[in-house]
């Protein structure tokens, strides 16, 4: 079997429980689908690393993939979002409430996991992750309607929820075959900096995407009052009148369909997604340096590729 299958086998067999609510939540939204980096990201840096020992790398990737699953199901929550990976969410679906506890039980598994193949080093960087995650989460809620976002408050955003955990990843995948702290730091900054980039992307393709491939619905950043990078980077250009749309755009609870092509039309005029993807690729290419000493085997290339893919990717 290859990776992919054995991970979505993986994923089911591992989520247990004696209440049939809980698996069927959580078979939802495993069943949607998504890309599974995180799981991926583990494995390959257990196995470019050198000593690869699969009985731990696996279990350790799902419990990845489960915490990110716990936060998609909370972020889907707090975001008001309809769809996911192609199909209403699971809140839609089964209620705010039952999300929530379902988010909470596989938080739990994956630090389950963790007490069973992982180490305390481990434990410690992957909790600290989480607690960032819902840092960023809630600083992010704090800047709703609000024009004086920086972009240090943007990035101080991502990293918390998104970027934290792809650091983790590669933590984690390193730490199952090494004790060398500098190749565990460096895996991290790789993490880090794609993750970055993975959250700029997420944000771009929320203005330009096809939300068919997307498989959420596009628009929504701006439809909740969220000022994300391709609108943050070019809000010095604008006219004092576009700059009032923008401010009513962001501050309107339910704001018009209309109103929000606008404000992307105003995006893409100055040039907010290209510059978008500029900063992407340069966070990709700081992320590679930081693998440099790896040694050149198949699968530091696939971990060039992964980071590549996280710019070039369609959703
Ligand atoms: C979505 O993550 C949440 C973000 C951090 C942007 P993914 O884009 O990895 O979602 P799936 O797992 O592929 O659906
Ligand atoms: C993702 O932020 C952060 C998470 C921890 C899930 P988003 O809110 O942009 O993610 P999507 O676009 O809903 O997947
Ligand atoms: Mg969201
Ligand atoms: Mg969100
Ligand atoms: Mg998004």
């Amino acid at each position: 079997m290859v990776d992919r299958e054995i991970i979505e086998k993986g994923l089911r067999e591992y989520l247990d429980s004696d209440v049939k609510f809980m698996l069927e939540i959580g078979g939802y939204i495993l069943d949607g689908g998504g890309k599974r980096v995180r799981p991926q990201l583990v494995l390959t840096f257990a196995k470019s690393v050198g000593g690869y020992i699969p009985e731990n790398a696996y279990p350790l990737a799902y419990a990845m993939e489960y915490l990110h699953t716990a936060s998609l199901l909370h972020d889907d929550v707090v975001d008001g979002s309809l769809t996911r990976r192609g199909r209403p969410t699971a809140n839609r679906v089964f209620g705010n409430d039952a999300c929530i506890l379902t988010g909470d039980y596989m938080y739990a598994l994956s630090l389950y996991l963790f007490s069973i193949y992982g180490d305390i080093d481990m434990i410690k960087n992957v909790s600290d992750s989480v607690k960032k995650m819902a840092e960023g989460q809630l600083l992010e809620l704090k800047r709703i309607g609000d024009l004086n976002t920086t972009l240090e408050d943007y990035f101080k955003i991502i990293k918390g929820k998104t970027a934290v955990l792809f650091g983790s990843c590669c933590y984690v995948g390193a730490s199952t075959v090494t004790d060398d702290k500098q190749i565990k730091e460096n895996s991290y900054k790789f993490g880090l900096n794609i993750g970055l980039a993975f959250q700029i992307v997420d944000d771009i393709l929320d203005y330009v995407g096809s939300s068919d491939k997307v498989g959420k619905t596009t628009l929504n950043d701006l439809r909740e009052g969220k000022l994300t990078y391709p609108l943050l980077v070019i809000l010095d250009k604008v006219t004092p009148e576009e700059r009032e749309l923008i401010n009513r755009v962001i501050k309107d609870k339910n704001p018009s369909e209309e109103d929000l092509l606008k404000v992307k039309d105003i995006v893409v005029k100055y040039g907010g997604i290209d510059i978008s993807v500029k900063k992407a690729r340069e966070l990709v290419e700081t992320a590679k340096s930081s693998i440099r000493e790896l040694p050149d085997t198949p699968e530091k290339l696939e971990l060039l590729k992964i980071a590549d893919y996280i710019v070039d990717r369609q959703f």
